[in-house]
């Protein structure tokens, strides 16, 4: 997110496509062009195979993916991200464009098909707390059985170190609402926690945490 002034409260136009649309609608990026860092560090030893990205953004993970060996399935409710994210990396790598396929959804109103992908994650998807946890549920019933489901989001204790996240802490998923989509009996836990990073926001530097599951289901 950028250094914007926020309200008091999640803004409703934020929860609809008009807003991203016309953020992505910048002629500059907004993000750095790499792909996440929990990403890499989570999904680098797993085995290629389908993945569904939820909120693809301006398309580096996706990319990322898909030059490991995953065929792509990158949604986001933004047509406007979805089309530059793809000319852009039909232009710098082919052959990962390839595997990617588009897919514009708004994840609220959408259910996943049931055990489809090896690889089911986003980060930083902004929910609105009451859909939260059925968008999530979704996503996790869309994991193959022995397939990965990576859930990545900013952490509340990043609002006490006056970097400039939205300041709502209903926004921020925490560990333990993370942890109740993954029950034992049928999900092992790989990684279940908030791991700082390097951001530089503004020109300033911050040690920021990412809040992350990585959890694989049980075969
Ligand atoms: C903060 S950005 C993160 C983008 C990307 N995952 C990244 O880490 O660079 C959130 C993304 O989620 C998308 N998004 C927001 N609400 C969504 C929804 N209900 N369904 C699908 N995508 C959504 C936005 O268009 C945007 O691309």
């Amino acid at each position: 997110m950028t250094d914007e002034q926020f309200p008091d409260a999640p803004p409703p136009e934020m929860f609809r496509a008009e807003y991203w649309d016309e953020r992505f609608s910048a002629p500059e990026r907004i993000w750095s062009g790499n792909p996440n860092v929990a990403l890499v560090a989570e999904a680098a030893d797993l085995a290629p195979g389908r993945a569904l990205e939820v909120g693809s953004g301006e398309g580096d993970d996706a990319r990322w993916l898909a030059e490991q060996g995953w065929e792509v399935t990158a949604t986001d409710i933004s047509a406007v991200a979805l089309e530059k994210a793809s000319a852009r990396i039909a232009e710098q790598s082919p052959a990962a464009a390839e595997r990617i396929t588009w897919w514009r959804t708004d994840v609220s109103g959408w259910e996943p098909p049931a055990g489809a992908f090896d690889l089911v994650t986003s980060h930083y998807l902004p929910l609105r707390p009451e859909q939260r946890a059925g968008v999530f549920a979704g996503m996790a019933a869309a994991v193959a059985p022995g397939g990965t489901l990576l859930l990545v989001s900013h952490a509340l204790r990043d609002l006490e170190n006056g970097m400039p996240l939205p300041p709502w802490p209903e926004m921020f998923p925490t560990l333990e609402e993370l942890a109740a989509l993954v029950p034992e009996d049928h999900w092992e836990t790989v990684t279940l926690e908030e791991r700082p990073r390097p951001a530089v926001y503004g020109g300033t530097e911050y040690t920021i945490h990412d809040v992350i599951l990585r959890a694989r289901r049980r075969a």
